[in-house]
């Protein structure tokens, strides 16, 4: 899918689809009003049968509109106007791109850019439209046999205004392609998608992008380094363990943002076996790592001037006669000795090593992102991730992004009072915390071996993929940090 821009008004516009919004109470956007006089009132007549009342979300599909230039016009109802929320907006342009996709459209023009959502720049509409028709059009194809090629693929969305919206179709086409890289990724099963596949594809990232580089750690390389937790994990599976860093560099020598994304490709608990109910939803356990391929595909593409370094620890993690044991304890590349207690927290145990790598880049800000704990989604649910940070003006950025990409995230506390909980009668520290407060103590761990950098944690357990009917990745939150990397360049 491509996502331009054109200043040419609806009035001359020759595309096989114009896309307007119109109202409740038959109140219709600016375009649509041209097109209306362009029609000789068509449009108020149809709206005026009520066929569409314009609630968020509703659509309705013209074709030959006397006096008009396009062959179709596609209404779409944005709700009262001057009162279109940001959820009726994603309403409206979703079902916009429901139906362009359905039809035999394959080049469309949006003046839906032009309407008032709450006081949203033009720039986030233009993002939201192509996040959002990329939610539609993505299709999981790559382990299936009976793939048909579509008859008519939507190809394009030009969005329409008058200011040129050229630079925000880019950034939006950017973010879509970095989602769709994530969420590739992340619904390959994890037969196939190994750490030694994640290793390539970050590989082939840097074959993509100059500016990025690639290198990859194996077992023994991690093993010089010390990193005694993490490859506690990867000994109970026959997959080896990747140490994956790609590096972006859009800024000289400026320090740099080092992103840590969780990459365990399958979950399965070790000896402390999970329950077989949805355990396949594991495979998603490496969703931290897909939102940082995504990221650095974002940023490439943009030619972002900063300097971004992404880390993968990856690995699996199963139960065999070489596994983790619960009592056993392993130290940590940072010295700290660790008692595993329950081998199904093996996240936290192979991103100690990374954070604990991390510091080599003498990084800025360092933000891992992990889909650590079921806990988040009992506090959270599938809207917000969870955030938290060893210090609040990073927690502020994140906050700020999340409501600027709206993937938004939310903020739990990790005081000191929490850390006790970690205790443990035979090590420095213990990998669990206990029944209470699962997600924060999970992060209270994490926090043993960040004391040296500012240092964000992203829950995204709830938020990185669906299950039930409509199971899949959903590419967050590639928008939230490269929302983050935007105006951590803007407030330079
Ligand atoms: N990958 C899981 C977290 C998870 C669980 C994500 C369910 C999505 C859905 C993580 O490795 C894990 O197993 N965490 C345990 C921690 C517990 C043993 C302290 C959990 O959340 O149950
Ligand atoms: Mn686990
Ligand atoms: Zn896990």
């Amino acid at each position: 899918m491509q996502y331009l821009a054109t200043t040419t008004a609806p009035a001359t516009l020759e595309t096989d689809c114009i896309v307007v919004a119109v109202f409740e109470h038959s109140e219709l956007s600016s375009s649509a009003s041209t097109l209306n006089k362009l029609s000789d009132g068509n449009i108020s007549r149809i709206i005026t049968r009520g066929d569409i009342t314009g609630k968020p979300g509703q659509t309705l599909l013209l074709q030959d509109v006397q006096g008009i230039t396009s062959p179709r016009v596609l209404l779409v109802g944005c709700g009262k106007k001057g009162e279109t929320s940001e959820n009726n907006y994603i309403s409206a342009i979703t079902a916009m791109a429901t139906v362009l996709s359905a039809s035999a459209i394959r080049h469309a023009t949006s003046c839906l850019a032009e309407i008032d959502v709450q006081s949203r720049p033009l720039v986030w509409k233009v993002r939201q439209t192509a996040i959002s028709t990329e939610a539609v059009l993505y299709k999981y194809t790559q382990t299936k046999s009976d793939v048909k090629p579509q008859d008519f693929p939507l190809e394009s969305i030009c969005f329409f205004d008058e200011s040129n919206a050229t630079q925000a179709a880019l950034s939006g086409q950017a973010i879509s392609n970095g989602m769709t890289l994530a969420r590739e990724l992340s619904n390959l099963p994890g037969n196939i998608c190994t750490p030694s596949y994640l290793a390539q594809q970050a590989i082939e990232l840097s074959n993509r992008f100059d500016a990025v580089t690639t290198t990859v750690l194996d077992e023994a390389e991690m093993a010089d380094l010390g990193m005694g937790s993490l490859l506690s994990v990867s000994r109970g599976s026959r997959e080896p363990a990747k140490l994956i860093t790609m590096s972006y560099k859009g800024a000289g020598d400026a320090r740099p943002v080092v992103l840590v994304g969780k990459g365990l490709t399958f979950d399965a608990g070790g000896i402390s076996l999970k329950p077989s109910q949805a355990m396949d939803e594991m495979k998603y356990d490496m969703c931290g790592a897909a939102s940082v391929f995504g990221t650095i595909s974002a940023i490439a593409e943009l030619n972002l001037p900063i300097n971004v370094v992404g880390v993968v620890p990856s690995s699996e993690n199963l139960p065999d006669g070489d596994a983790n044991k619960p009592g056993d304890v392993v130290t940590s590349m940072a010295g700290q000795t660790i008692e595993i207690l329950n081998t199904d927290a093996e996240g936290r145990l192979i991103l100690c090593d990374a954070l604990t790598y991390s510091a080599r880049f003498e990084p800025e800000v360092v933000i891992d992102i992990a889909t650590l704990t079921g806990a988040i989604i009992v506090a959270l649910g599938s809207q917000a991730s969870g955030l938290m940070a060893n210090n609040q003006q990073l927690a502020d950025q994140l906050l700020q992004a999340g409501n600027d990409s709206y993937d938004r995230v939310w903020q739990l506390p990790i005081w000191d009072d929490y850390q006790q909980q970690l205790d443990s009668n035979f090590a420095d520290i213990a990998n669990i915390g206990g029944k209470e407060a699962g997600s924060v103590t999970a992060a209270c761990f994490l926090s043993r071996f960040t004391k040296d950098f500012n240092w964000a944690h992203l829950d995204i357990a709830g938020t990185a993929w669906k299950g039930g009917k409509a199971k899949g990745a959903t590419g967050r939150p590639v928008p939230l940090l490269v929302q983050f990397l935007l105006n951590h360049i803007a407030h330079k």
